[in-house]
């Protein structure tokens, strides 16, 4: 019995030094020290030994289920710090991962595609001006030749600010305010923002111009549509599709609108094909050339009003001016 006590500790305290999971320390709790495990039978088998022997071997079974009850607990407690310490180094932080980019705004596709346009005239010589947006209706109509009667100052087109005082409805009131200041030879870009009483897929209540003016001596026509046509080409490539059409400007005479190909993607994939005025021009009225004090027997100018929204809807396929509004990150961002 004695000897059987003996195999039994060296047995189990190899075990348990051996245990790799407080799963397995716990399998050999029972095991050994369980309701049907090895100590207790032979505790209960202590009942049968000598009535001289069963203090001595009651002792030592009862030291051997401390000796193995207090290893079990050691292992138990090891493997409990360890699997701790584990979960902590799961939940830290990997410090070498590399981090998340805060995103980026960038700038707005009117704006790339108005630096663009500023950018091809910039080359050929053009300056940058700029005009205010609350204008007088002398510089917004009457001094570009637009008579009190001309339907362009219908209330059902320009928003007023008071009597005499308009949210300018297009670019072309800068035309005046830098002759007034400059003598020619004039070559300049205004970009803006310019305002009409109109909503839909192609026009919005505020959108974007900008106005182009040169006056020199000998200025022609064919400058004019050298200089737009050549445009165009930098701005879409060569193979864009453009067309000249006659058209009416109180300001210029002859006057000319200038259409390109559109063809747009809708959200759903389909496309469709339609031209697209993106800009008005013409050769600059003597009546405004009188408003500005330049001598119009001396001098001939272009002029030309292109719609930003247009030309970006047509760059970028935008199926509806809206888009440009709405700040949906979602269309920005692919710009
Ligand atoms: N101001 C015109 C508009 O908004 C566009 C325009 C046409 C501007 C002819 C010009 C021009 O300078 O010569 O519709």
């Amino acid at each position: 019995m004695k000897l059987q006590l003996e195999e039994l500790r060296t047995k189990a305290l190899a075990e348990i030094a051996e245990a790799d999971s407080s799963q397995r320390i716990e399998e050999l709790r029972i095991q050994f020290l369980g309701r049907k495990g090895a100590i207790t039978s032979i505790l209960r088998s202590v009942s049968q030994a000598s009535a001289e022997d069963r203090p001595a071997l009651g002792k030592a079974a009862n030291l051997l289920k401390v000796e193995l009850n207090d290893a079990i607990e050691a292992r138990a407690a090891e493997f409990k710090v360890q699997e701790r310490a584990g979960t902590a180094r799961r939940d830290r932080p990997d410090i070498s991962l590399p981090g998340r980019r805060p995103p980026t705004g960038h700038l707005h596709v009117i704006t790339q595609v108005t630096e663009e346009i500023i950018d091809i005239f910039s080359e050929l010589g053009f300056q940058v001006a700029t005009g205010p947006e609350v204008e007088t209706e002398y510089y917004n109509f009457d001094s570009l030749n637009t008579p009190a009667d001309h339907p362009a100052r219908d209330l059902h087109d320009t928003f007023f600010v008071k009597p005499g005082v308009v949210l300018r409805t297009h670019t072309s009131p800068v035309q005046m305010r830098v002759m007034e200041k400059t003598k020619p030879p004039v070559a300049v870009v205004v970009p803006g923002k310019v305002y009409r009483v109109d909503a839909d897929a192609t026009h919005s209540p505020m959108f974007f111009q900008i106005e182009g003016l040169l006056v020199d001596e000998g200025v022609s026509f064919a400058d004019l549509k050298g200089t737009l046509m050549h445009f165009i080409h930098r701005l879409f490539g060569k193979d864009v599709q453009m067309r000249f059409r006659p058209h009416f400007f109180p300001f210029t005479e002859p006057s000319a609108e200038l259409d390109i190909l559109w063809t747009s993607t809708a959200p759903d994939g389909s496309t469709q094909s339609r031209w697209m005025e993106i800009l008005g021009c013409g050769m600059v009225h003597p009546a405004v050339f009188k408003h500005a004090g330049y001598d119009y027997e001396k001098y001939t100018g272009f002029a030309f009003g292109l719609g930003v929204d247009r030309i970006a809807m047509v760059r970028h396929r935008i199926s509806s001016i809206t888009y440009l509004y709405e700040n949906d990150v979602r269309f920005l961002e692919q710009f």
